[in-house]
């Protein structure tokens, strides 16, 4: 089966118009959400939307299911204009765009899925049927998790609920935007393996978007970096990680005083090519790209700048590339 592009998106751009309050007045501000934006989606992949708070993921997505009007450019879901055949694409995707959003607090998980199975269309038997196999795909048929009421629900149970919801009509294309946000390692876990399955074997189109790399890396088949309302980078994982091939991490595991910020410490290693860091546990995790023959001297010299301000190196290690390098080379950036 040669795969088909199921979703299409070719040069959208975004505006959002809104007010600054200064004072007294309103100033008006423009936010370019999305500058210019293409891509394709394919049956059977899971397709990644990855970047930074405020890169266009949900502009995007929203502009996927119809819930906004591209300023320029235009988007098509089975060869649909979301635009001028708005209820022909509605009727071809699942969309989940908030875990929460829509359900009913005092009604059961089933007894939600079958309102929403019957605002679609079913009944009798087969709407049963359908809530069934959708209650047991998403791992809510055990141990009566259906029958309690949605106000119980814990978030990782809210979020299978509503991806169950996005596929009631079993659409071919499933967006979901950020499904995994908040929720224990255990349920993103699963939700992940459920979108997989859908797309590798029932031939979905699964578009997600997520801030995560390394669920980037474990989950989507493709990824398109974006990045302050354009794509970077879209390729496989490993086609993005090659961009870095010639690249090793260093990272170092620290203990900063308590009179040092973070940002100087990284002031203070600037010059090389990427470099982030992140509080981890006690301490910071602080991530450099270097190539391989610079190792060495580069250990050194960092070590020597961080003794310099005090700070308790911990750990050194060597590591490989991941997303989070791709994107700070392609950006500029210091990671997300
Ligand atoms: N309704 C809105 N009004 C004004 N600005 C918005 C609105 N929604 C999003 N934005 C802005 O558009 C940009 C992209 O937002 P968004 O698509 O939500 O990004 P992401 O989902 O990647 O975090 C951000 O700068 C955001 O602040
Ligand atoms: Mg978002």
């Amino acid at each position: 089966m040669t795969a088909e592009a199921l979703v299409k998106v070719e040069g959208v751009k975004k505006k959002y118009e809104t007010y600054l309050r200064k004072g007294l007045k309103r100033e008006k501000r423009v936010v370019e959400a999305l500058k210019g934006i293409s891509f394709k989606v394919y049956s059977g992949e899971v397709f990644g939307l990855l970047g930074p708070n405020g890169a266009g993921k949900t502009t995007t997505v929203k502009v996927i299911s119809t819930l906004l009007i591209p300023d320029e450019g235009r988007a098509e879901v089975m060869g649909y204009d979301t635009v001028k055949e708005a209820v022909k694409v509605r009727q071809n995707i699942g969309v989940s765009l908030s875990v929460e959003r829509g359900f009913f607090w005092k009604l059961t998980g089933r007894e939600n899925l079958t309102y929403f199975g019957m605002l679609y269309g079913l009944d009798g038997e087969r709407l049963r049927e359908r809530v069934n196999e959708l209650l047991e795909l998403v791992g809510l048929s055990e141990m009566d998790a259906a029958d309690k009421l949605y106000e119980e629900y814990s978030l990782g149970m809210k979020a299978r609920l509503s991806l169950a919801r996005a596929l009631i009509t079993d659409p071919p294309v499933i967006i979901l935007d950020e499904p995994t946000l908040g929720l224990d390692p255990p349920s993103a876990r699963r939700l992940r393996e459920i979108l997989v399955d859908l797309a590798h074997n029932q031939g979905k189109a699964v578009i997600v978007t997520t801030h995560n790399m390394f669920e980037a890396e474990i989950m989507c088949d493709r990824v398109a970096i974006i990045n302050e309302g354009r794509i970077v980078a879209l390729d496989t994982v490993p086609g993005l990680k090659s961009r870095v091939a010639d690249s090793i991490t260093l990272e170092i595991l620290a203990r900063v005083p308590a009179n040092v910020s973070v940002e100087e410490l990284v002031n203070e290693l600037n010059g090389y090519e990427a470099i982030t860091a992140k509080p981890e546990g006690e301490g910071v995790s602080i991530k450099i790209m270097i190539r391989p023959q610079e190792k060495e001297a580069v250990t050194a010299e960092a070590l020597k700048a961080l003794h310099s301000r005090g700070v308790d190196v911990r750990r050194v290690e060597v590591k490989e590339p991941t997303l989070e390098e791709v994107f700070v080379k392609l950006t500029g950036r210091r990671g997300f």
